[in-house]
């Protein structure tokens, strides 16, 4: 058989690494899917740039349209990131009938929809397992080796850059900024670093996870986003403490009412397994009624298990590429007449544990006043703290637990407590999840 002949576009970590993988791998790459793969072309923004792949039997150029409307290029690896130029590019390759693959999650996240569309009517594969949680072949588990259960809960670590950074920052006391420097280096993260450290990679992954999860189109718009920025080194010691670690997670559930789509910061027991996942790594956790509780576990980012990732679609698609479209497994795991428009519901609809740290004026009668609002909230309390104040501070901080309870109820009552006389400033809250662990049917 012919090879299959790719057109990458895009030489950096992930590219070059792509490059490399089936260079070193390419006999047992064709021992597996009966044919061989060569990279034919690739396209990046500066040609004279030193690349960590070998270069001597690709065809290098800096225009990447050229390669969108190449005759002799069967599929091409979108992996330059961005969503102008790249969604013209994937537009135009499609419209041309070639194959895509891509690790751009931002992408898929806000313009999949379209995407996919285009690629139905053109019969052509999108593959887009790099897009999320790198070497994990998450989107794989759940599209495929899930199919059969109805899944009710997605919920993990999806960002690796973040997670490098609150590792390292809890276990060294190493600063923010200089972690993500590293992180930078290491090619964990994006080409725009708020994209991680707010949330915003972490809520393109999660779209794309609840749409394969649940079979809904993908809904980028909806995830309630919050970064880790904002974290302070006094709560991450809190949370330990109290038997408790702080992880950024992102999080979509489905109810009878709706879906609820969020990504932000999170206690969780430090007996949970998703706590003891450090640095680069991810975990996805998903709910269904067959299975149960299934986690998955691995490198989140960086050249080699994304590149992994993207080898492997370009290997699906190498393996029916001649096959007739409509054997191939769809898009967002559902045929695309299927997918449901299920309500998507505000995060105040949530109900989670909640962890808040308030600072009170040390006087009598300050604790009854804050417990009367969570009581007439029927918020109940699982656990109070209270530190002395230092000699030259008249305020004492309270760090207190709740157990669940809706997100509206807790943020009436944090309002309520603000306008207290007797508390000072803004109210600490961060969502606790215990992750009790349901029996399947
Ligand atoms: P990167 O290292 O910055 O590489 C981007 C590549 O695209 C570079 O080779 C660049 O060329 C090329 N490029 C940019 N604009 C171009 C243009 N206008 N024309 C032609 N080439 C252009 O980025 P990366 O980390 O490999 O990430 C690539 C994609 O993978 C992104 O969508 C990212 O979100 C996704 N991803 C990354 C990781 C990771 O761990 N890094 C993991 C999962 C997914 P020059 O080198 O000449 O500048
Ligand atoms: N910047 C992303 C991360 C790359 O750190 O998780 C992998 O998607």
């Amino acid at each position: 058989m012919n090879p299959v002949r790719i057109g990458i576009i895009g030489l950096g970590t992930v590219g070059a690494a792509t490059v490399e993988l089936l260079n070193t791998n390419a006999n047992q790459i064709s021992a597996r899917i009966g044919r061989s793969v060569v990279v034919t072309h690739a396209s990046v923004r500066d040609p004279s740039k030193p690349r960590d792949c070998d270069l001597s039997q690709i065809e290098l150029v800096s225009d990447p349209a050229t390669l969108v409307s190449h005759p002799d290029i069967d599929i091409i690896v979108e992996l330059m990131g961005g969503t102008d130029l790249a969604l013209k590019l994937c537009q135009q390759a499609i419209a041309n009938g070639k194959h895509l693959v891509t690790a751009n999650k931002a992408l898929i996240a806000e313009h999949g929809n379209q995407l996919f569309a285009a690629a139905h009517q053109q019969g052509v594969a999108i593959g887009y397992e790099a897009g999320v949680a790198g070497g994990i072949p998450i989107i794989k588990a759940i599209r495929e080796g899930l199919a059969s259960n109805n899944i009710t809960s997605v919920a993990g670590i999806i960002n690796g850059t973040g997670n490098f950074i609150l590792s390292e920052m809890r276990d060294k006391g190493r600063a923010f900024d200089d972690v993500l420097a590293e992180a930078q280096q290491l090619g964990y993260a994006e080409a725009d670093p708020t994209f991680d450290v707010e949330g915003i990679d972490a809520a393109h992954k999660l779209a794309i996870l609840a749409s394969i999860a649940f079979g809904i189109p993908l809904n980028f718009k909806a995830v309630y986003t919050e970064g880790i920025t904002k974290l302070t080194a006094e709560d991450v010691n809190n949370a330990e403490k109290l038997g408790y670690r702080i992880k950024h997670l992102g999080i979509a559930q489905r109810s009878e009412q709706g879906i609820t789509l969020r990504v932000h910061p999170t206690l969780i027991p430090q007996s949970q397994l998703i706590a003891n996942v450090h640095g680069v790594m991810n975990a996805v956790r998903v709910e269904s009624d067959a299975v149960g509780e299934s986690l998955y576990y691995g490198p989140g980012a960086g050249g080699g298990p994304t590149g992994s990732a993207v080898v492997a679609d370009i290997l699906d698609i190498a393996r029916t590429i001649d096959a007739d479209a409509q054997q191939r497994v769809p898009y967002l795991a559902f045929q695309p007449d299927q997918l449901n428009d299920l309500p998507l519901l505000e995060i105040g609809a949530i109900e989670s544990a909640y962890y808040l740290r308030l600072q009170a004026n040390d006087q009598p009668g300050v604790m009854a006043q804050i417990t009367k609002i969570l009581g007439d909230l029927a918020i109940s309390i699982e656990a109070i703290e209270q530190t002395e104040p230092a000699p030259d501070d008249r305020h004492a901080t309270i760090i207190m637990l709740t157990h669940r309870v809706t997100e509206q109820s807790m943020t009436k009552a944090i309002k309520q407590i603000e306008a207290l006389p007797t508390i000072n400033g803004a109210i600490t809250m961060i969502r606790v999840e215990h992750f009790n662990t349901r029996q399947s049917s």
